[in-house]
């Protein structure tokens, strides 16, 4: 639940009391400089994910004032002609780098914020109650960077109910044959990806679950896209975008009038 301060309705916060914040710095296990390596000496083999993101982009428009872009990195996986849009953009990331990648690769300045986006995500959404939040490929590495990422991700649709947000993150990955990996197509579905959907899908071998079976509500459409992310190594990323809810809206007075 938020708190009243001042007449300011407070967001709930989204980590676990106690939990350290992740610290900015190059070199990630979620990012960073190897991170910038193996996407750009990878970016033809990335090519058809890209394609397939920037697609399902290109049909979220929500009517909103900026951007609050969360885990962009270099935007090595984003499009340009995406970030262009907003007017304004707020990017949180860890990595020192990315303001300066987003400008070089996609000519976007944003407003960077060089914090852990658990604490940094409640103040933000506080000051731009107009904008949209979009996570980039960040929720399904967040167990590299806090112990609390259950947590995290069980209070997200509630700090975000009054925006709209979207994300595309890593539900599952293998190593794979190439052959098998070039093989796979995207799906678009209600069901959320599960061990049995690998097992219909005709996977075997261990998969690995990157923990994010409840960002989105269950009855949420989403896509999953295939992605290659190195020549053995494939991984299924779960896309889907939420609108705020009906109740939450932020043109709605405190009071529930009008
Ligand atoms: C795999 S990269 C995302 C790829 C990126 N969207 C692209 O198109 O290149 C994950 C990014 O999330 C950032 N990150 C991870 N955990 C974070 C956190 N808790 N707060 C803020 N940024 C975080 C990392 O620094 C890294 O830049």
């Amino acid at each position: 639940m938020g708190s009243v301060d001042g007449g300011n309705i407070n967001q709930p916060a989204l980590g676990r009391p106690g939990v350290a914040a992740a610290r900015a710095g190059f070199v990630r296990q979620s990012g960073g400089l190897r991170w910038h390596l193996r996407a750009f000496f990878g970016r033809n083999r990335h090519a058809d994910f890209k394609r397939a993101v920037a697609q399902w982009l290109e049909g979220w428009d929500p009517p909103v004032e900026g951007l609050i872009l969360v885990g962009p990195s270099g935007g090595w996986c984003l499009p340009g002609a995406f970030l262009q849009r907003y007017a304004h953009v707020v990017s949180v990331d860890l990595d020192p780098l990315s303001p300066f990648l987003l400008r070089w690769r996609h000519g976007v300045r944003v407003h960077p914020v060089r914090e852990d986006f658990v604490t940094a995500l409640p103040r933000l959404l506080q000051k731009y109650p107009r904008h949209a939040v979009l996570f980039a490929n960040l929720l399904g590495q967040l167990p590299l960077e806090r112990t609390d990422h259950e947590h995290v991700i069980a209070a997200l649709g509630r700090v975000l109910e009054q925006h709209h947000w979207a994300s595309f993150h890593d539900r599952y990955s293998a190593e794979l044959e190439p052959r098998q990996a070039r093989a796979a197509r995207a799906l678009s579905t209600h069901a959320p990806m599960t061990p049995a959907t690998l097992q219909q899908l005709g996977y075997s071998g261990v998969w690995i679950d990157h923990g994010t079976q409840d960002v989105f509500p269950a009855s949420l459409p989403r896509q999953y896209f295939p992605w290659r992310i190195l020549r053995r190594r494939f991984h299924w990323v779960e896309a889907g975008c939420v609108a705020p809810s009906r109740s939450a809206r932020p043109d709605r007075s405190p009071l529930g009038i009008g």
